[in-house]
């Protein structure tokens, strides 16, 4: 199996996919991780295999999805910050599901509502879902910001710390939007917002997620604690 750093620098957001089911081992490593995730975010990571409906919708084909069979919902009971949780745990998922050979993409807008509802429970409330199979392609590398813009770089800046910008570069953002920024104090690290808005919470947690992994945990601290 490829690093979590490896999966990283692969993943690119893929929409469409072959036919090909996922099989039981993998589905078994991935249900085992969702539930890790929920346990420790007190949220819900719920992976639904074989359903064509969540993403078959005017919207979902408008987003340009093709043949999304399976995909990770994710579903919250209440709490303080939901959706950076969110982002956090789901790219965790995200990640190993780039390592088991899978792809992936978030979707807060294009997919049918409706149908993923059904998969609720009462009390659950939808935060978001990332479709989930083999792809027909890998996807392409998005475009990035100046780099100056995005986080605090000096010329002697630790190579954990320029591991963990590289990583969190990567990390997808809502259309690409990439609203954060970084900053170092020796080995205290803050992300910060560059904006408002639910997506942009969302994008922070994915963000921390890829940095961690790139500078890894032993080399630094968060400024706040993590959510
Ligand atoms: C919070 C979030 C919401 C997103 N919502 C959608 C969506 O509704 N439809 C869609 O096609 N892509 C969606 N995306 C995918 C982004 O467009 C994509 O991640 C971004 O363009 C960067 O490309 P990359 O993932 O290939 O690195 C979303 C991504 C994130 C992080």
């Amino acid at each position: 199996m490829i690093t979590t750093k490896q999966a990283i620098m692969e993943r690119h957001s893929v929409r469409v996919y072959k036919e090909d089911i996922i099989e039981p081992s993998v589905r078994e490593q991935l249900d085992a991780e969702a539930l890790l995730c929920s346990q420790e975010s007190g949220l819900t990571f719920r992976i639904v295999y074989d359903d064509e409906k969540g993403f078959d919708s005017a919207l979902a084909h408008y987003g340009r999805f093709r043949n999304v069979r399976n995909y990770i919902l994710i579903a919250s009971k209440g709490g303080r910050d939901v959706d950076e949780k969110s982002g956090y745990y789901g790219e965790r998922l995200v990640i190993l599901a780039q390592q088991l050979g899978l792809n992936t993409c978030w979707a807060a807008l294009t997919f049918n509502k409706k149908e993923v509802r059904k998969r609720l429970e009462k009390d659950e409330k939808l935060v978001i879902v990332i479709s989930l199979g083999y792809g027909a392609d890998q996807g392409h590398q998005h475009r990035n910001k100046e780099l100056i813009k995005l986080a605090q770089i000096r010329d002697d800046d630790p190579k954990w710390y320029r591991e963990g910008v590289e990583a969190a570069l990567q990390a997808p953002t809502a259309v690409n939007q990439q609203k954060f920024r970084i900053y170092r104090q020796d080995d205290v690290i803050s992300i910060v917002p560059d904006g408002r808005g639910q997506l942009v919470k969302l994008d922070l947690g994915i963000v921390k997620y890829n940095f961690e992994a790139g500078a890894g945990k032993e080399n630094f601290r968060w400024a706040e604690p993590l959510v």
